[in-house]
């Protein structure tokens, strides 16, 4: 790392040993974009997935963005593409795009602004529009619809780890666990975040878990982040349901050191969509550092 002038910037879902080992810097992926802005380092490697190395690159173009493994892709990128867009912009016509940064650059450049799980709420109503096209998360979509008056037209994209669980367990576990709190994250079906104590971003979960203090809880989300919570959080009795994201998990340590050692694999985007992209984001950086959710 100290050779490549590099920084690793690593997702709360990355395994303990990234996590709490090798990462210089880590967060949401919110956190992660804006720190994204800030490196001095040359080299960015991005413990995550695809979308969030691309985000990387799209706001510092100039620095050799790495991630360990290109195959590291998302269930909620694959399910919108440019055709998707434009057909809900001719059924919709005026109505602003509104797009998940769980999405490729591609994808960004046909938005009109983006935004993530800590501050969709926020971006939505910044736009002072009475309907907004949200996408590609249907789940996060109800989310912010059930929190705004802004109507919200939804596209049928999910995330295939959250969308997994359910809320008849959630109640199993509460009739196991007395007393247990349970955190979900907002791409969860609406009848599972109904079961909910709180929901947020996986950062927004990590610091209502630190905040409050709970004596047991259950962060319904990604499993790696439980443990990265609890090795910090003894005190605190983490209740595992354990859903695993496939592409989260293709990030290993030896996937790092060899991309440092061979600066593979770098992320390029177009720069005529990178420039588009940058738009999105960094608009969605003007309105909304993250309210906290
Ligand atoms: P966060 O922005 O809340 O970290 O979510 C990213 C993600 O991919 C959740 O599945
Ligand atoms: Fe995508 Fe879901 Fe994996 Fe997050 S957990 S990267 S939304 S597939």
């Amino acid at each position: 790392k100290k050779e490549r002038n590099a920084v690793i910037l690593a997702h709360n879902y990355m395994t303990p040993e990234i996590y709490h080992g090798v990462a210089d810097v880590v967060g949401d992926s919110l956190q992660l974009a804006i720190e994204a802005t800030r490196a001095e380092a040359d080299v960015i490697v991005q413990c995550g997935v695809h979308f969030m190395a691309e985000t990387a690159k799209i706001l510092n173009p100039a620095k050799t963005v790495l991630i360990p493994d290109m195959e590291a892709g998302c269930s909620l990128a694959e399910s919108i593409t440019p055709a998707g867009i434009a057909e809900m912009r001719a059924r919709y016509p005026g109505a602003p795009v509104v797009t998940y940064v769980n999405t490729s650059a591609e994808i960004k450049a046909e938005s009109d602004i983006c935004c993530t799980s800590s501050n969709a709420v926020e971006i939505v109503e910044s736009l002072g529009a009475g309907r907004v096209i949200f996408l590609p998360d249907e789940f996060l979509g109800r989310y912010v619809a059930g929190r705004t008056a802004v109507e919200i037209i939804l596209w049928h994209g999910h995330c295939e780890v959250h969308e997994r669980f359910r809320a008849e367990d959630l109640r199993a576990y509460r009739e196991s666990y007395p007393g247990i709190q349970i955190f979900a994250h907002p791409e969860c079906p609406p009848d599972v975040l109904a079961e909910a104590d709180y929901v947020g971003s996986t950062s927004g979960l990590i610091r209502h878990v630190e905040a409050t203090r709970p004596e047991r809880v259950m962060l319904v989300t990604e499993c790696s982040m439980s443990d990265n919570v609890a090795a910090e959080n003894p005190d605190i009795e983490f209740i595992r349901p354990c859903n695993l994201c496939p592409h989260m998990k293709r990030i290993s340590l030896p996937g790092i050191l060899h991309s440092l050692e061979t600066l593979e694999y770098q992320i390029e985007v177009d720069p005529s969509i990178a420039a588009r992209a940058r738009l999105a984001v960094e608009r969605m950086l003007e309105v909304g550092r993250g309210s906290g959710g």
